[in-house]
């Protein structure tokens, strides 16, 4: 059963424990930007956050696949040299997803901001290369530029963690060429955050650095509405996918 997307504002409560409790997991992390702050309540959430995607049916990392998909043929991700980086990795959702939609199993580097979150995804075995990198305007990834042929950043980017304004250096480090895949929240809630990102990839566009490749409209988080799971509601994002068509100097 597909959930359903709705406004904001006429969300209904969930109506099972499990789904209550997870959803206020996911929407406390909604708040303004202080990431001492929001790291510390990854360090606690670490603990809950795989329970909590399994509850609320979490399966953007499949749309981003399936989305790269459409521009990246299965004969490319098995070329020699092809690279990925996953940036907000958490617990390493998006190399399972890889791994699982196009057998990729060649290397994916990550870069999170926090640690216990990036333990989880150590344990599986999946990345060649971990970085505890907290994304600021100010504070560049510690990434080589023109490097990786796929970039994504699955559900980090909402206010409270990374901010639209990194969208340049998340382009940096992708290959002339290469592709970048990335989600925000597309509820109401999210539109002011999410009109920073459009200014953001205009710039971008503008420059001459990226082309938009697609945008769709996904489920993040699915809750059910009635207590037998006969209906239900979701939070929804936006997946942007775009091609990198120049050098960053
Ligand atoms: C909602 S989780 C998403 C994790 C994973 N991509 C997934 O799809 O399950 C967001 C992740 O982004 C990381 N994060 C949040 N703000 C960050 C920042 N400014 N710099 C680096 N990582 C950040 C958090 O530590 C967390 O692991």
């Amino acid at each position: 059963m597909s959930a359903q997307i709705v406004p904001d504002s006429q969300w209904k409560a969930p109506a099972t424990l499990d789904s209550k409790e997870s959803m206020k997991r996911v929407q406390d992390i909604i708040g303004d930007f202080d990431p001492d702050h929001t790291m510390k309540y990854y360090d606690y959430w670490s603990q809950h956050y795989e329970k909590d995607l399994e509850v609320l049916d979490y399966t953007v990392p499949d749309e981003i696949v399936d989305g790269l998909l459409k521009f990246v043929p299965n004969e490319k991700w098995r070329e020699s040299g092809f690279q990925v980086l996953d940036i907000g990795l958490g617990t390493g959702q998006m190399a399972i997803a890889l791994h699982k939609k196009t057998g990729y199993s060649g290397p994916i580097d990550g870069v999170d901001g926090n640690e216990k979150m990036m333990e989880k995804a150590r344990v599986k075995g999946m990345y060649r290369d971990l970085k505890l990198h907290l994304l600021m305007e100010d504070s560049p990834m510690p990434n080589e530029s023109n490097k990786y042929d796929v970039v994504v950043c699955c559900c980090a980017m909402v206010p409270g963690l990374i901010q639209p304004e990194c969208l340049p250096d998340m382009v940096r480090v992708v290959k002339p060429g290469g592709y970048f895949f990335f989600t925000t929240r597309s509820t109401d809630g999210n539109q002011g955050f999410k009109n920073r990102v459009d200014n953001q990839i205009k710039k971008l566009q503008d420059s001459g650095h990226v082309r938009e490749l697609m945008t769709k409209i996904v489920p993040q988080y699915s809750w059910p509405t009635a207590e037998d799971k006969s209906e239900k509601q979701c939070i929804s994002a936006i997946l942007y996918g775009m091609e990198k068509l120049k050098a960053t100097e």
